[in-house]
């Protein structure tokens, strides 16, 4: 079947959700090879999400490591693109401790960089909501500390480049009480709405946010279905998901949305846009593959007639619990 004969309002392809990690490692990074070897091609990005820097398991080293191993490619990527949870977490740790981190990731990154880098923040980024009676009345509270240590001045914007307009999101909201769950505030969301109205339905659009937009492998989770029922929470994956895809309905150039969060890869085709979460940079949070999936990064590919491709790239990083 060609693309011109699936329905544009097909629901998840029960097949064709295709979740990219299967059952052998070697699978994690099998995904489609380009249909369009002759177009031209307008930006090479390299995705790097959920790098959970912390002082152990040599943390650093591998983060090093990725960087090197990405810009060190033949064809190397135009601009990196962080996914979020940089840091290991700032959830429930103490200011000298999230200091600690965020020192690391910023002198490994500032160390290796060679290209332009775009931050996008996770959930693990967000200092005290794990604790917030502990935390609360710190001056950087919440998103303030990631956003002092990133030099952002806000958690969600966008820009222009290379012929496509880039969205970045902040999935992480707060619960009453501790914890978080994903969705955009209405602030946020409004400002979605702008942004697109401004942008118009030509320009290619690439969203990038931490948490899913909407996943085929947050099904697999935990032991999600131990319960006797599948259970994808507010946590895992966009609880505002069908407010945004109704969203993005109205725009056909909204093309790809990639995430982070689950530490595995997938791709969801949904009303003409493809969602993709990407594996980690730390797999296991530094202690080896995260089920099928191991420590690596994606090359995304984006064309100038809005097509673009996706590959998950591992950099041979071992678990190395003695340093
Ligand atoms: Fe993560």
């Amino acid at each position: 079947m060609t693309d011109a004969l699936i329905s544009r309002r097909s629901i998840l392809q029960s097949a064709g959700v295709v979740a990219a990690a299967t059952v052998l490692p070697s699978r994690a990074s099998a995904e489609i090879e380009p249909q369009f070897p002759r177009k031209k091609r307008a930006l090479r990005i390299a995705h790097m999400t959920d790098i959970h820097v912390q002082p152990e398991r040599s943390a650093a080293l591998g983060w090093e490591r990725c960087l090197e191993h990405a810009q060190g490619q033949r064809d190397k990527p135009d601009i990196i693109f962080t996914g979020g949870d940089l840091i290991m977490d700032a959830l429930v740790a103490d200011e000298a401790r999230v200091k600690a981190q965020w020192d690391i990731f910023n002198r490994v990154l500032k160390r290796n960089i060679e290209v332009p880098v775009e931050h996008c923040l996770g959930n693990h980024d967000v200092w005290g909501w794990g604790a917030r009676s502990t935390f609360r009345s710190a001056s950087r509270f919440g998103k303030v500390f990631a956003l002092d240590a990133l030099e952002l001045e806000k958690p969600y914007r966008s820009f222009d480049r290379a012929g496509w307009h880039f969205i970045v999101l902040d999935s992480t909201a707060p619960l009453s009480g501790n914890g978080y769950t994903a969705k955009l505030d209405s602030v946020q969301f409004e400002w979605l709405q702008d942004d697109l109205a401004k942008v118009g339905t030509k320009t290619p659009v690439f969203v990038l946010s931490h948490i899913p937009i909407l996943s085929a492998c947050a099904f697999y989770h935990g032991d999600n279905e131990k319960s006797g029922q599948w259970r994808v929470p507010g946590a895992w994956m966009h609880l505002d998901s069908r407010r945004i895809k109704d969203l993005f309905n109205r725009y056909p150039n909204v093309k790809v949305c990639v995430s982070g969060h689950i530490h595995l890869v997938d791709r969801v085709n949904y009303c003409g846009v493809t969602y993709t979460c990407r594996g980690a940079v730390s797999a296991g949070w530094w202690g080896g593959d995260f089920q099928e999936t191991k420590c690596g990064y994606s090359l995304i590919d984006l064309y100038n007639d809005g097509t673009f491709f996706t590959r998950y790239v591992t950099y041979g990083w071992k678990p190395c619990e003695s340093v």
